[in-house]
């Protein structure tokens, strides 16, 4: 059983993709930037699984995710309307330190992995970081909150397709820019992320994985990858899913 939380407002923002934002108390606990919420499904339906969605913004006792409506649950969800409630389990997972950084950092969202670099984006300035922001998307229509993120920092957006912004990956785009930042913070889908460790490998980084998941709280082993530890694996729920670049076996 999580917390109670009350549906505020959804909208859609881009294609298949929708902005829920969510009040309770607790998102007082939601301090960490990387975090996520697990999400019951349905009203009686506890044999299902509850769904991982993250931390995309938390202010004033709203809570706002980005996730993008595919299978069963993030259709449930995306027919929640004002004044419906939520069970959530929150906060969970191993988050971003935003103290890694000294001074200037590189943030690099790809895909459903953008909205946990938006809180993170805003706590890095709260603290008087610098942050750039590189961000890849598949086709134009799916890309979302790019003014929100030009608005924290000089924001770069590359589409596979070559619909918008720059044609290709975002690591097309790094390889084009300054190489001023100490630290690159990111999440988005695996492939970018053995690329982007491997073209950064100079730089301290973090980098957050969005895989399967079961239980969210360390007790079902379904989230396992592995690492170079004693135990040669990691729960991606319970010890991530925020993890130093080079620390697993991609
Ligand atoms: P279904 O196909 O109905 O899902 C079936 C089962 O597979 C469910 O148990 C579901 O949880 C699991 N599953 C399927 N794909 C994934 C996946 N990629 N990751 C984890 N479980 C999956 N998506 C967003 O759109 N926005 C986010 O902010 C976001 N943050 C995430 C944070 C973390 C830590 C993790 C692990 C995943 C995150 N995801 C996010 C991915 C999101 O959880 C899946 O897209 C979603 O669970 C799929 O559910 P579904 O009902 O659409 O699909
Ligand atoms: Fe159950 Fe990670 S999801 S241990």
């Amino acid at each position: 059983m999580g917390e109670q939380f009350i549906v505020k407002s959804q909208r859609s923002i881009a294609r298949n993709i929708y902005e829920l934002i969510v009040t309770g108390d607790k998102t007082e606990a939601m301090k960490t930037p990387g975090q996520f919420v697990h999400i019951q499904i349905g009203q009686g339906t506890e044999h299902m699984l509850r769904r991982p969605i993250s931390i995309c913004r938390v202010e004033n006792n709203e809570l706002t995710m980005l996730y993008r409506a595919e299978g069963k649950g993030t259709q449930f969800l995306s027919n929640l309307r004002s004044g419906d409630r939520l069970d959530i389990l929150t906060p969970l997972g191993q988050g971003f330190d935003i103290h890694q950084t000294d001074k200037k950092a590189l943030l690099v969202g790809g895909g459903i992995g953008v909205p946990p670099m938006y809180e993170l984006a805003h706590q890095l300035k709260s603290i008087g970081k610098e942050v750039e922001i590189v961000l890849g998307f598949n086709d134009q229509q799916d890309v979302f909150y790019e003014n929100e993120f030009n608005a924290l920092g000089k924001t770069h957006i590359a589409t596979a397709n070559g619909s918008y912004g720059t044609k290709g990956f975002v690591t097309d785009i790094i390889e084009t820019l300054d190489d001023d930042f100490d630290t690159f913070y990111s999440c988005g889908p695996m492939p970018m992320l053995k690329a982007l460790t491997h073209q950064l490998s100079d730089k301290k980084g973090y980098i957050s994985l969005e895989e399967r998941m079961g239980c969210g709280i360390g007790a079902c082993f379904a989230c396992v990858v592995p690492a170079d530890n004693d135990k040669g694996y990691v729960k991606i729920c319970s010890d991530g899913p925020v993890f130093e670049s080079g620390a697993l076996k991609l």
